[in-house]
């Protein structure tokens, strides 16, 4: 194999497709497709999303300190579509999709009822990388459809057909 230099950009690959959902003071949901994102603590368990400054969530992310990522399968791919490529500056793009909602449990944000599973977050440190901020939330409760969950919990992710 002959190697010759890449691109430095998004390098790392397979990038994860999720949708993180949050709400703002006024109690108007919103959410934002996110390929930035990974674990980054086992214990205590914490995930880290990274957003752009100029997305409508970020501020709403900032103030509330609050998120929830939703893992994605191929059953919401127009969701995901429609909430990467519109903004909730311009619409409610929950009412515009009529994207059905539950409530966390132990944040004040929408869980996006029809993924899979649901991570709610509390923000409890942030980093600004550079085009990105990368906010660090600490696992609050995770809501898991229960055909995919063994009696311990544990998801079996190879029963969701990522995107
Ligand atoms: C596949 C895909 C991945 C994306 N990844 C990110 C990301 O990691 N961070 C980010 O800030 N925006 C990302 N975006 C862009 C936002 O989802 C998009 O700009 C969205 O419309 C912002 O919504 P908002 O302004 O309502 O927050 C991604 C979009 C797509 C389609």
């Amino acid at each position: 194999m002959q190697k010759i230099q890449g691109s430095m950009k998004s390098c790392l690959q397979p990038m994860p497709k999720i949708l993180v959902s949050c709400r703002d003071n006024n109690g108007k949901n919103n959410a934002l497709a996110v390929a930035y994102c990974c674990n980054c603590s086992y214990d205590p368990p914490m995930i880290m999303v990274g957003i752009v400054p100029s997305r409508y969530s970020y501020k709403i992310i900032k103030e509330t300190g609050i998120f929830v990522v939703n893992l994605v399968g191929n059953e919401q791919k127009e969701m995901f579509d429609y909430l990467g490529s519109h903004s909730g500056r311009d619409e409610d793009k929950f009412s515009k999709f009529n994207i059905k909602v539950e409530e966390g449990l132990k944040v004040n944000a929408p869980l996006l009822a029809d993924c899979p599973v649901n991570i709610e977050c509390k923000v409890v440190n942030s980093i600004v990388t550079g085009s990105h901020e990368m906010f660090v939330g600490k696992i609050e409760y995770v809501h898991s459809d229960k055909t995919i969950v063994d009696n311990q919990g544990n998801i079996d992710f190879s029963k969701i057909k990522f995107l």
